[in-house]
């Protein structure tokens, strides 16, 4: 498949490296830092938005797609990016915002400003009733999906905060600009794309209430979306380039369409079900250990469900949505580089494109915020105040948020042990957990045996192994409450990958490390030295034939 051997970085440039000492990152720090990049393997780097924006959600609302918003630099800097990238063999991917834009932006300005033409780029409807929203839908930040506009004398809708409104991709007219923003990004160089949230573009016919859930499943993998997609990919120019699609709540067949070459949408899709088994009841907000038997199924189905279709994932544990991985399936204290180097092993050897988000490598932890004052992001201060009216501590807040919220991700890199971490020469917008002392690029580079050495090892063999990029996956263990673990086969070759997905030892159920000895399998790949007979907490063994 292409983009098998590739590995894909993602830049959160807020908080990657801060060129200028404004305590923002921007686009020369990512240029300052393209050899660290470089030196990691990767393909690709995949940047989430830069444009102009009010940052209201941190970038993810635009107010102009085609401008670079002066926090992160100029045109000239982004040009710089790419040349620079390109010479070292990387390849830069932007992050496409295409089902809103910022309230900001002029077209949804002049739209409730009364011009009927903008007002049909989104989606205005009269109330059910009085003061009351069309439907019961909710958007992902809390609260109603649906905005009164007194101007325009209607209600907007918007899936993400208030000033995200939803535009209308029944209108042909905002998906040939949607197309020409692709367009003009590909035509300066951009080699890849990752669209957000895509599969929210193609609202319902019927706009009505949600009986079961919040909305979510009425919206989402719409009527058209596939329709649409086909159309940006071909009036972008964008087919057979890496492209990844953000699939909120979405399914497996509908992944398989979004990413089987043959259907000309996307090459990839990013799925969230493996990171919602930590949720109570479906609850983001609600606390629950991981269910490593749901999340092995869950893998099961998607790696096994994919290759059966003809579809292809994109692989990864983090992102600028979600915790650290380390700190939420690993134990980021007492185990932190075994269960680091463990969740890198499980997914990079999958059959698909693994992603590595910013400081995973280095087996970054959550963010350890004590106070409802070190944090930014709009979701997570939305639902501080939910949780509060609901009837919880502060205490009890705070703990959720320590472990759902999106700032535990979004902390600056820590790339040395100095004053703010190495990202910048001033305080930043956000802070650091104290640990950036001991887990940081410069002490990770020393360590031959470091998650960093680690991390370069893995995207290293998916290069030179075409068994990890092509072969057959099927699942082993398949009772063992806490191991995850799978079988690749290519011609006359198998590895076998096993994780251990609990702080304490663990039997193998099916067959023993002496009877995988007997038949001739050797370990190639670990995180603690030589084979015992138990697995070792959080350890990864992955033996070859
Ligand atoms: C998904 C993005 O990853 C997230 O950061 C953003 O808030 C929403 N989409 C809305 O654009």
């Amino acid at each position: 498949m292409k983009f098998s051997a590739d590995t894909v970085y993602q830049i959160y440039p807020r908080s990657f490296k801060d060129s200028n000492g404004d305590g923002i990152g921007d686009i020369r720090g990512i240029i300052d830092k393209l050899d660290y990049i470089a030196s990691l393997g990767v393909r690709y780097i995949w940047s989430t938005p830069f444009f102009v924006s009010p940052q209201r959600d941190n970038g993810y609302d635009i107010a102009d797609y085609k401008k670079i918003d002066p926090t992160f630099g100029t045109m000239a800097d982004f040009d710089e990016l790419i040349k620079r990238a390109n010479e070292k063999g990387l390849k830069i991917m932007l992050d496409m915002v295409l089902c809103h834009t910022s309230s900001a932006h002029e077209w949804f300005q002049k739209a409730i400003n009364g011009d009927e033409h903008f007002q049909r780029y989104y989606i205005f409807r009269d109330g059910r009733a009085a003061g009351e929203p069309p439907t019961n839908w909710q958007c992902a930040f809390g609260g109603s999906a649906w905005e009164w506009q007194p101007q325009v004398g209607k209600w907007y809708l918007h899936l993400h905060d208030v000033s995200q409104p939803d535009l209308d991709w029944t209108n042909p007219e905002v998906r040939k600009e949607m197309a020409d923003v692709v367009k003009f990004w590909r035509e300066k160089g951009v080699m890849g794309f990752r669209f957000d949230v895509i599969n929210l573009i193609s609202k319902p016919e019927v706009f009505e209430d949600d009986t079961k859930g919040l909305g979510r499943k009425l919206f989402a993998d719409g009527p058209h979306v596939h329709e649409y997609l086909r159309e940006l990919v071909k009036n972008a120019g964008i087919d057979g380039m890496i492209t990844v699609g953000e699939m909120a709540s979405t399914n497996l067949e509908n992944c398989i369409r979004y990413s089987n070459p043959d259907n000309h949408e996307l090459s990839m899709s990013f799925s969230f079900h493996h990171l919602k088994v930590d949720y109570k009841d479906g609850d983001k907000w609600a606390l629950m250990d991981a269910d490593i038997p749901a999340l092995k199924k869950l893998f099961e189905d998607w790696q096994v469900g994919m290759s059966e279709g003809g579809g292809w994932n994109a692989l990864f544990w983090c992102n600028h949505d979600q915790p650290r991985a380390v700190s939420r399936f690993g134990d980021d204290e007492k185990f932190h580089a075994e269960s680091a180097k463990m969740l890198a092993a499980t997914i990079h050897l999958m059959r698909g494109t693994p992603y590595i988000y910013q400081g995973e490598e280095l087996g970054m932890t959550n963010a350890k915020f004590t106070s409802i004052n070190q944090y930014r992001d709009v979701e997570s201060l939305n639902y501080y105040k939910i949780l509060r009216d609901s009837g919880k501590t502060d205490a009890e807040a705070i703990k959720i948020l320590g472990e759902r919220s999106r700032d535990n991700s979004r902390t600056p890199m820590q790339w040395n042990a100095e004053k703010f971490a190495g990202f910048s020469t001033a305080e930043a917008w956000i802070s650091s957990p104290d640990n950036f002392k001991r887990i940081n690029v410069e002490m990770e580079e020393r360590d031959e045996n470091s998650v960093l050495a680690f991390y370069k090892m893995l995207v290293k063999f998916r290069k030179e192994n075409p068994i990890v990029q092509d072969g057959d996956i099927s699942f082993i263990e398949r009772e063992n409450p806490a191991v995850i673990a799978y079988r690749r086969t290519l011609g006359n070759e198998t590895l076998i990958v096993i994780c251990n997905f609990k702080g304490v030892e663990t039997s193998l159920q099916e067959k023993s490390f002496d009877e995988y000895a007997a038949e001739g399998y050797k370990k190639i790949i670990g995180n603690y030295a030589e084979i015992s007979k138990e697995l070792r907490p959080f350890e990864v063994v992955v033996l070859q034939k």
